[in-house]
């Protein structure tokens, strides 16, 4: 056996490109979908967008063509397992290929366990884990069918690592998420399709802002950069760029695994920073 050549890499600036490359986003009409969507449209690759919201999704279907790509609508509700199935069909008919599958659909409210209702427990794992596994299935038997492997990547969240009061179905749901990748991945694995989680802390999307307008005031800022190590709330390119990572050949040994773009906070566990940039734990008073 040849001894490899140290002295070369195989790697190149065009390894992070995903020219050619088909990929389908759940809730790509918004926030953090539409930031990857617009990435990978960046990075070489067609785009589907698949939401309830379709003149949302249009409008960044327009910003993917503006790019050079192929865009495509699919206006579906994730929670109907017919329609998603459906929806991945549409894209193997028109564009012939699934190379990548974002399942970033999801979301919840405030809802104490106490309170939450059969109604509000089933709409939240429907949204935030029924429908991954659904499109997770329906995506990987398009991809084998295409014999050229691929890569899932799903959207969790900072919840689904650690508890989450007034979340607690949210937080159960995006465990799950975490959970199913792996067991995804090494079911997937022979296929060459990759399976991997982005868990997202604060990523301040305009439904974010929507919700809360102080949440760009100086004030809350201060907020931010007192519990977040990097000293600032998330945005849209921040897990773009870990999605488009996670989509090309950059990581191509990489499956199974969980990637937060949190801005540090999974590692501080409970470490902050006052305003006097003093260092506490749990918000208790003594020096450090
Ligand atoms: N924004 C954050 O701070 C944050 C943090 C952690 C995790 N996340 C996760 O990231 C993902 C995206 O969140 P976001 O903040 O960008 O959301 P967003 O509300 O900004 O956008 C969501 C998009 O998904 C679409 N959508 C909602 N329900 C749908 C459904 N049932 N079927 C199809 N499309 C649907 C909406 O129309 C919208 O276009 C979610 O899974 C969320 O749980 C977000």
């Amino acid at each position: 056996m040849n001894e490899p050549d140290v002295t070369q890499t195989a790697l190149t600036p065009a390894s992070i490109l995903l020219t050619g490359q088909v990929a389908l986003i759940t809730g790509g009409g918004a926030g953090i979908g539409r930031g990857i969507a617009m990435a990978f449209a960046a990075f070489g690759a067609d785009v589907a967008l698949l939401d309830v919201n379709a003149e949302a999704a249009e409008l960044v279907a327009g910003l993917v063509r503006g790019k050079g790509r192929r865009a495509m609508v699919i206006t579906a509700d994730v929670t109907d397992r017919a329609a998603l199935r459906a929806g991945i069909d549409r894209v193997m008919a028109e564009f012939g290929r699934l190379d990548i599958l974002v399942n970033n659909a999801g979301g919840t409210r405030p809802l104490a366990l106490l309170d939450t209702s059969d109604r509000q427990l089933d709409r939240r794992i429907d949204l935030n884990l029924t429908s991954l596994f659904t499109a997770t299935q329906a995506a990987a038997k398009a991809m084998i069918a295409g014999g050229r492997g691929g890569a899932i990547i799903n959207i969790a969240s900072i919840e689904g690592l650690r508890a989450a009061p007034m979340h607690s179905v949210y937080a159960a749901a995006k465990a799950g998420m975490v959970n199913l990748t792996r067991t995804a991945a090494l079911e997937l694995g022979e296929h060459g399709i990759r399976v991997n989680c982005i868990a997202p802390d604060v990523v301040l999307t305009e439904a974010m802002v929507k919700a809360n307008p102080r949440s760009l005031t100086p004030e809350f800022k201060r907020v931010h950069a007192g519990y977040l190590p990097l000293g600032r709330a998330g945005n849209f390119d921040d897990c773009a760029g870990a999605a488009v990572f996670l989509a090309s050949a950059m990581s191509a040994y990489v499956t199974g695994v969980t990637i937060n773009v949190d801005g540090g906070t999974w590692a501080s566990s409970g470490w902050t920073k006052d305003k006097d940039g003093k260092w506490r734990l749990f918000a208790n008073d003594f020096d450090v």
